[in-house]
């Protein structure tokens, strides 16, 4: 039997009125809910607060989303004596940080917010500095990661206020016992670093 080529738009197979089995590809439609709009849940908190963590935390996500991709370009990039420990570092931070962006980005959509998710969306948002597009040595890596960190950790720390002074303690739990704790302990071990400790201490006589 001659088969015909559906419309990539049919949605019915035979037009009984059954949902045809066809994915519904080629199909795209209008925004549900834009950027900065906020559903109504039901969770006991106002749209005004909800509104106001989701802004806090879109901005977080998207310096967090701009960090991740710092801590990869700076696995691949990094060289020198310490490459290998390096190397092993920048991806284990990376996974942790990529770890918050999930969490980030639920916290948002669970307070009835849009998660920042594409990444040239993150771009225009984000405050951190960005790297020139060649290899930088270690030690302006490590810096620059510093200096992420530092920006994230100081949107950190205000969000935890805002978010205790409107009681929104689902956002400054994650806030506070996921995303601080995390950002300052990575901090801890990059800075370490950049400590000129010698291998071999000089010889005195
Ligand atoms: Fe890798």
């Amino acid at each position: 039997m001659a088969t015909t080529r559906r419309s990539r738009t049919t949605t019915t197979r035979s037009g009984n009125g059954r949902p045809a089995p066809d994915p519904e590809y080629g199909r795209l439609g209008r925004e549900v809910q834009g950027f900065g709009e906020i559903r109504v849940l039901p969770i006991g908190l106002t749209e005004g607060v909800r509104d106001e963590s989701c802004q806090a935390l879109n901005e977080i996500l998207a310096d967090t989303t701009i960090l991740y991709a710092l801590y990869k370009k700076h696995h691949w990039n990094v060289a020198g004596p310490t490459f290998y420990q390096l190397h092993l570092l920048f991806d284990k931070h990376a996974e942790e940080q990529l770890e918050l962006i999930d969490l980030l980005a639920e916290r948002v959509q669970a307070l009835g917010g849009v998660s920042v998710g594409d990444p040239r969306h993150a771009a225009e948002l984000t405050t951190v500095d960005r790297p020139p597009d060649g290899a930088e040595d270690t030690p302006a890596m490590l810096t620059r990661l510093l200096r992420a960190h530092e920006t994230i950790i100081g949107k950190v720390r205000e969000a935890i206020e805002t978010t205790e002074t409107s009681k929104d303690w689902g956002s400054n739990d994650l806030l506070m016992g996921d995303v601080l704790r995390r950002h300052e302990l990575q901090v801890w071990f990059l800075s370490e670093h950049l400590v000129d400790v010698p291998l071999i201490k000089a010889g005195t006589s």
